[in-house]
């Protein structure tokens, strides 16, 4: 039975070379010899030569997104994601669209973006071992590569009908290499009033106050073509808020001792406001 990565294996490139790649059992390899391994948890490394500057995040943050992301707080949040694609570009491969969703962790927006769409097929970039893991037992039509977003991505010029960006580093040039003509990225970023109800009292990194400023400079070779708020509130266990801490990147500066203490002194269960930006870009 073909494996999700065999399904795009045509749209997937060696990270040295560019060249195509074939698979053979669990080695990949393309036409100049450059091999890369699957894993025995499915996902694929298609890293070039240097080693990568970040190492993603680890087992327990992973863990805890999973938990996160399991109890359903973030659903809408996945449904505008889908929204923004139901309709993704007839292309080369209209057939079978692909959509990429860059450090797209455990694969969660991705399956259900897949759902959405019954054609489409997966790619979830992650350099974390221990997200892209979990991606790879995702959706049977999603295919987890690991790789380095900061690096020239693994994926054919044109082959992408979408990219995903939610939460996460994102390249802007790879971006627009990969995308199809017409194609569509689309982000999510986290709006001043995110979460605003715990991130003070657990001592949480905040939202940057010029970050959607950042966004549109980064994008600035982009045309934004849709932007949509998805404002409501979730009402949290105070394992949900533990696991909410330490998911992100608030999880390298909190004290765990401290972070339960905090939390058993809030209100159970918590009101707490999820609010997102969902911005729709065209290269
Ligand atoms: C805040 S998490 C968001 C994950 C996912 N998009 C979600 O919202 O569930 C950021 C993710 O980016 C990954 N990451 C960080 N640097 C990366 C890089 N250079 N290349 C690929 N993934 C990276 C991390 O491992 C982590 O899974």
């Amino acid at each position: 039975m073909e494996t999700p990565l065999d399904l795009v294996m045509d749209r997937l490139r060696c990270p040295v070379c560019t060249e195509t790649l074939t698979r053979t059992e669990r080695t990949v390899r393309c036409a100049a010899g450059h091999a890369f391994d699957i894993a025995r948890q499915g996902y694929l490394t298609l890293l070039g030569g240097a080693r990568p500057a970040v190492q993603g995040d680890t087992a327990d943050m992973v863990a805890a997104r999973t938990a996160f992301l399991a109890a359903g707080h973030y659903e809408p949040v996945a449904r505008a994601l889908a929204e923004a694609v139901r309709d993704v570009p007839a292309a080369d491969d209209a057939d079978h669209p692909l959509v990429l969703d860059l450090a797209g962790g455990t694969g969660y927006y991705l399956a259900t973006v897949l759902d959405a769409l019954p054609r489409a097929l997966g790619v979830d970039v992650e350099i974390s071992p221990y997200a892209s893991r979990r991606a790879a037992r995702a959706h049977p039509r999603l295919a987890a590569v690991r790789a380095d977003v900061w690096q020239p991505l693994p994926l054919a010029a044109g082959s992408a009908a979408a990219v995903l960006s939610v939460f996460g580093p994102r390249n802007p040039a790879e971006i627009a290499r990969v995308l199809t003509p017409g194609g569509r990225l689309v982000v999510v970023a986290p709006a001043q009033d995110h979460l605003a109800e715990i991130i003070g009292p657990l001592g949480m990194l905040t939202v940057a106050p010029d970050k959607e400023a950042r966004l549109a400079r980064q994008l600035a070779d982009f045309t934004t073509t849709a932007e949509r708020a998805v404002r409501y509130r979730a009402t949290l266990t105070h394992a949900d808020v533990v696991h909410e801490a330490l998911m992100g990147p608030s999880a390298h500066h909190l004290d765990r001792d401290e972070l339960l203490a905090a939390v058993a002194a809030l209100p159970e269960p918590l009101a707490v406001t999820v609010s997102v930006t969902v911005s729709v870009h065209r290269a």
